[in-house]
């Protein structure tokens, strides 16, 4: 911890997921040192809260001397809270702005977010698409991806990692899960290889970083691609490492959002951003309208009035992942109790996390979806399961056809005691509180 903390001290804060991690130590110690934050976007507003020397737990948190009868019920993501004051009054600006501009579609906002998130992940080239579905399949059409490739992926992601590797015509391939990580074992890989695998897609579930330096080994020596499916995990340290390409999802709901839907690729291969931007609208050559260069491409572009929601949000990201990552750590803490008594599962607090969401297994004798009833009916405490059916499982023609031997006993037995509990930008502790309360009521 000491060795840490003079590094901190010594190089400026970029603000990835490792840095916040160290950011929540300090905070829970009362002890924050001289930090100095890397002056990106991302970073705007943590080092407004610093310089104003409100850099500690009552600031960032001013209810959590509040009383518990505020709170009498606790939503899973409450919609109308999605945003700060602040960030609403900075959207609502730029919004006017394209709305004058009438740029709804075409714009100066694509380039100026494309250019801070290159900046903030580290990475060379980023196409904005217009979702995180769209930014996948696209990133599987760049590499000529299509029927007759296999596509090694979890079958606990949502429908949309599957469903781009079908549009592409490629088949998916579902491989279990590490039970104690939700990501995708690395050490059940090489079985389901075969002539056909193209590609591996490593999903950092619930915003926590698969095992990327297993599989990219393994996917070196047999020459297979990597596309990582970072939907869920914006912020995280070593985006777009070990892979050719990684996918973003900037849908509102998720730990950094637009106010719409929108997705991005990131990539250090320039010929494959090159491509990207060109599936991405039409074919065209960057730049040159009705110009095709590829035969042919997607209207799957980001539009520059999300582009513009994305960016004015973007000051706030880090100061949001700071707040999300000591939920998580909080929760932990407080859940210890209940985990040594073999009624919980909680996962490690760690740096290569995003926390967008917080998953709980419920252990022991309980059966989570009565913990989940009794949860929400008598202490109005709303949680939720990301998501409820399996992709083997869901009721269509491939249940009977491709996937009828899919086995998958690590995924299974997660699925059956997963919970994911109330965690986002805008969740006071006095909720966190009633949430802690509730599981120690229904657990004990
Ligand atoms: C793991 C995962 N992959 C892909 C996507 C697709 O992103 P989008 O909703 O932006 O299309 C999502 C989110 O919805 C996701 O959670």
């Amino acid at each position: 911890m000491v060795i840490m903390q003079n590094l901190l001290e010594k190089t400026p804060l970029v603000g990835h997921s490792q840095d916040i991690y160290q950011l929540v130590q300090y905070l829970e110690d009362g002890k924050m040192p001289e930090l100095q934050f890397e002056d990106n976007m991302a970073n705007r507003k943590l080092i407004e809260v610093q310089k104003s020397g409100d850099l500690q737990l009552k600031t960032i948190f001013p209810d959590k001397y509040l009383d518990q009868e505020f709170c009498q019920s606790v939503p899973f993501l409450p919609q109308q809270r999605l945003l700060s004051e602040e960030e609403y009054d900075r959207i609502s600006d730029i919004m006017q702005t394209v709305l004058k501009s009438g740029q709804f579609t075409s714009g100066p906002f694509i380039e100026l977010f494309a250019k801070e998130v290159a900046s903030f992940t580290r990475r060379r080239h980023v196409v904005l698409t217009a979702s995180g579905t769209m930014a996948l399949l696209i990133a599987l059409c760049a590499m000529e991806i299509g029927p007759d490739a296999e596509v090694i992926m979890p079958a606990n992601s949502f429908a949309a990692t599957e469903n781009a590797v079908l549009a592409a015509g490629a088949t998916p391939v579902l491989i279990d899960i590490n039970p104690n990580t939700y990501n995708l074992d690395p050490k059940q890989i090489e079985a389901l290889i075969t002539p056909r695998t193209r590609a591996i897609i490593p999903v950092h579930l619930y915003g926590n970083l698969a095992d990327i330096d297993q599989i990219w080994d393994i996917a070196n020596q047999y020459k297979i691609e990597v596309i990582a499916d970072a939907a869920q995990s914006f912020g995280i340290s070593r985006l777009g490492e070990k892979s050719t390409m990684s996918i973003l999802s900037f849908n509102p709901f998720k730990n950094f959002g637009a106010c719409g839907k929108g997705g991005a690729i990131v990539t250090d291969d320039e010929v494959l951003a090159n491509l990207c931007h060109q599936l991405s609208y039409h074919g065209f050559a960057r730049g040159q309208k009705n110009v095709k260069v590829a035969s042919y491409g997607y209207n799957a572009r980001m539009d520059n009035f999300q582009a513009a929601t994305a960016f004015a949000r973007f000051p706030f990201f880090t100061y949001n992942a700071l707040k999300r990552s000591y939920l998580a750590y909080r929760y932990i803490r407080k859940l210890k109790f209940l985990v040594e008594k073999g009624v919980l599962a909680v996962p490690d607090f760690h740096g290569n996390h995003t926390w967008h969401l917080f998953t709980v297994r419920i252990l022991g004798n309980f059966d989570k979806r009565k913990v989940q009833k009794k949860l929400f009916e008598q202490f109005q405490v709303e949680t939720s399961h990301y998501y409820p059916i399996l992709t083997h499982h869901q009721n269509t023609v491939l249940k009977k056809t491709l996937f009828s031997n899919v086995y998958l006993p690590n995924t299974e037995a997660a699925h059956k005691s997963l919970l994911h509990l109330p965690l986002h930008n805008q969740l006071t502790l006095s909720e966190q509180n009633r949430v802690l309360e509730a599981l120690y009521a229904v657990l004990n």
